[in-house]
């Protein structure tokens, strides 16, 4: 909860003033922590009468973006995803601007996706990128991208997203999820509490010149979608679907749906957590959705 980020990050230096690229999930909730925490904050979103748009970015239209939306802007972060074509849709139109601006920090939203298959295995800031679904490959593109500014900039790469309103207790109840067995798979992920709580963090110590080029931000527990279905269904006091083979459930998934199960990797949070000192709001997706559930009355 909000509530919870706030609590536990030091406040922003009064003149902080933040450019949110992609005011989306993850961006709506990094501006909201860094408003309460003292910064100005402005944000984008495709369309200036959706709800948290601060200004109308979209890199199809080439919007004009108005020159007091840049003034006096310390830092930057894009939450914007590669366009098909894989370019980088912030960089494409405002690359020159940033480039040039004095920034103290710039941060970009990545994917761990760019690490590739590793059968498993853990995963840190020093494995190799070896992407091989088309995204990631267009991702990790637009990473070197970003990197070849030359700004004061750092990679956050994030695992699967969730949090309220967007988290396995809405795929239990719409029941449209089935659960899968695919043994020995796991997925890694992040509540956006800890999106906005280690973005913070990292702000702050970037200021003192503890600075990292890329860093992993996960919880501390990858799990299989049983697991983590299977918890969401107990909490919400409904039965746990049956299970069904991977060879079964495949034949029903999209192609992007099931280019998520051909990769496996452990995401390790250990220089966040550990060499950084963050800690975490949620450790495991146990806690994060049971977060969930108190946050979004709805459901
Ligand atoms: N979802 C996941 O599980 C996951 C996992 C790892 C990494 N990521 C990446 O992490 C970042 C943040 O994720 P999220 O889930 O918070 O994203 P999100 O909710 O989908 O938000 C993406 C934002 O980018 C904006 N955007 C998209 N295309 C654009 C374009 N062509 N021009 C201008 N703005 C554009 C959207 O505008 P509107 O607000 O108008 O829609 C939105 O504000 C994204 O880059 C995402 O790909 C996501």
């Amino acid at each position: 909860m909000l509530p919870e980020v706030v609590k536990r990050s030091a406040s922003l230096p009064s003149n902080t003033k933040i450019l949110i690229f992609g005011g989306g999930f993850s961006g709506q909730h990094l501006a909201n922590a860094a408003r309460e925490l003292g910064a100005e904050v402005l944000c984008s979103r495709r369309d200036a009468t959706k709800k948290g748009a601060d200004f109308a970015f979209d890199s199809t239209r080439k919007t004009i973006i108005s020159e007091k939306v840049f003034s006096g802007v310390t830092h930057v972060i894009s939450c914007v995803p590669p366009s098909k074509d894989g370019a980088d849709p912030v960089l494409e139109q405002c690359g020159q601007i940033i480039k040039n601006m004095p920034l103290k920090w710039a941060g970009y939203l990545s994917t761990t996706g760019v690490y590739g298959d590793y059968q498993g295995d853990w995963v840190t800031e020093q494995s190799n990128v070896h992407p091989a679904q088309p995204r990631s490959i267009r991702r990790l593109a637009c990473e070197r991208k970003w990197e070849s500014l030359g700004i004061p900039l750092q990679i956050l790469r994030l695992p699967g997203i969730y949090g309220p309103g967007r988290s396995a207790l809405e795929a239990i109840a719409s029941q449209k999820n089935s659960m899968v067995n695919k043994p020995g798979q796991v997925f890694s992920r992040i509540h956006i509490d800890d999106i906005a709580g280690a973005i913070i963090h990292l702000i702050n110590l970037f200021s003192k010149d503890i600075c990292p080029k890329i860093i992993n931000v996960a919880d501390n527990l990858p799990a299989t979608n049983i697991e983590v279905l299977s918890f969401a269904a107990n909490l919400l006091n409904i039965p746990v679907p049956d299970i069904e083979s991977f060879e079964s459930a495949s034949k029903k998934m999209s192609p992007m749906a099931l280019s998520f199960w051909q990769e496996n990797r452990k995401v390790s949070n250990h220089q966040l957590c550990n060499s950084l000192g963050y800690k975490l709001i949620h450790r495991d997706y146990r806690e994060g959705l049971k977060d969930c559930l108190k946050s979004n009355k709805s459901i």
